[in-house]
């Protein structure tokens, strides 16, 4: 396995605060590697040391081996960002401004001009190209911003955020659009606030907090980690919910969530139970809640969700911000 990232005991300091604080990552290439973590945890942090634009106070980082301080013209020839960080142009139209950005990087003209086409159609803006960047909404935004940052297909790209404050249809855009980045033999790190970006993209997952790795691996580990799992029921009726919730708690002694949908609720079942203690469980439930008269519209055993494993590392869901 080819390490694309390596990083060890990374600290970056601002004024009282260590927006990283002895962070430790092993990146393998080829692949989405998620970093989550809610604002102020230290990706973009994290993502600045890597590519070079900051340079750590203390601890090493390698990118494909190289040294991000030691060696930062190698690393920089390596990598490209995608990010808060806008490199277009909003006066030129999207396809000027590809143009000018493959120029920048050496292409020749008619180049520059394929390479810009090619990648607005894949990306969807073949029409929107020909229009001021300002006149975009934010999903065609940053598909032209990922675009910018693949003239040059970089052997890793990091994706801040891509998605943060993007509507349902732009996201999932932009989720194609990584996995069309990762079969193309790129690695990505992508970092995000949202669990299930990472459950749908990330082959591995680093939880960050407090710029410091709180829990790493696959997302079936860390999703086992934090128990055998969660019963997920819908009801018939929204009216029966109270009482579902009241069998829920007596029989599986866990806390009770109630979904924001009014027939929907869910458990949790503690780190303890194996997975036959599970489905026992879950079984007795089922005729506990049969006995109470409380008509089950569906109900299923599964893993925890990345938001339960989240609310399970920290004791506070992932969209709270970090308290200072
Ligand atoms: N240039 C800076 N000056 C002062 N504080 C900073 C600076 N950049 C980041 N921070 C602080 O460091 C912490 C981590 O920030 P950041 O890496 O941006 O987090 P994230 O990207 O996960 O939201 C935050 O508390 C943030 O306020
Ligand atoms: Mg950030």
């Amino acid at each position: 396995m080819t390490t694309a990232i390596e990083t060890s005991g990374l600290v970056k300091v601002f004024g009282e605060k260590r927006a990283l604080d002895g962070l430790d990552l092993t990146v393998p290439a080829g692949t989405v590697y998620g970093v989550l973590g809610p604002n102020g945890a230290g990706k973009t942090t994290a993502v600045k040391v890597l590519a070079t634009l900051l340079r750590p106070d203390a601890g090493e980082a390698r990118v494909f081996g190289r040294d991000v301080i030691r060696d930062a013209d190698a690393v920089r020839g390596r990598v490209s960002l995608t990010g808060q960080y806008a490199s277009v142009d909003e006066d030129l139209t999207g396809a000027e401004n590809l143009v000018l950005l493959g120029r920048l990087l050496g292409h020749r003209k008619q180049q520059a001009r394929e390479r810009g086409a090619a990648l607005l159609a894949a990306f969807g803006l073949t029409e929107a190209g020909e229009r001021q960047v300002k006149t975009y909404s934010g999903g065609m935004r940053r598909r032209l911003d990922i675009a910018a940052s693949i003239l040059n297909t970089p052997d890793l790209l990091f994706l801040d955020e891509p998605t943060t404050g993007l509507d349902p249809r732009s996201r999932n855009q932009v989720w194609d659009i990584v996995r069309a980045i990762v079969n193309q033999g790129t690695t990505v790190l992508l970092t995000t606030q949202y669990l299930d970006e990472a459950d749908q993209l990330a082959s591995r997952i680093a939880v960050i907090d407090h710029g410091r790795v709180i829990a790493e691996g696959t997302k079936g580990e860390l999703k086992a980690s934090v128990g055998a799992g969660a019963v997920h029921l819908r009801l018939r009726d929204a009216a029966q919910r109270p009482e579902a919730q009241r069998v829920l708690s007596r029989v599986l002694a866990a806390p009770v969530t109630l979904e924001a949908d009014p027939v929907a609720l869910s458990a949790r079942l503690s780190a303890e139970v194996s997975e036959e203690g599970a489905a026992d469980r879950a079984g007795a439930l089922l005729g506990e809640l049969a006995r109470a008269g409380v008509h089950v519209d569906t109900f299923s055993l599964g893993q925890p969700t990345l938001d339960e494993v989240f609310l399970a590392l920290t004791d506070r869901p992932a969209n709270q911000e970090v308290p200072a």
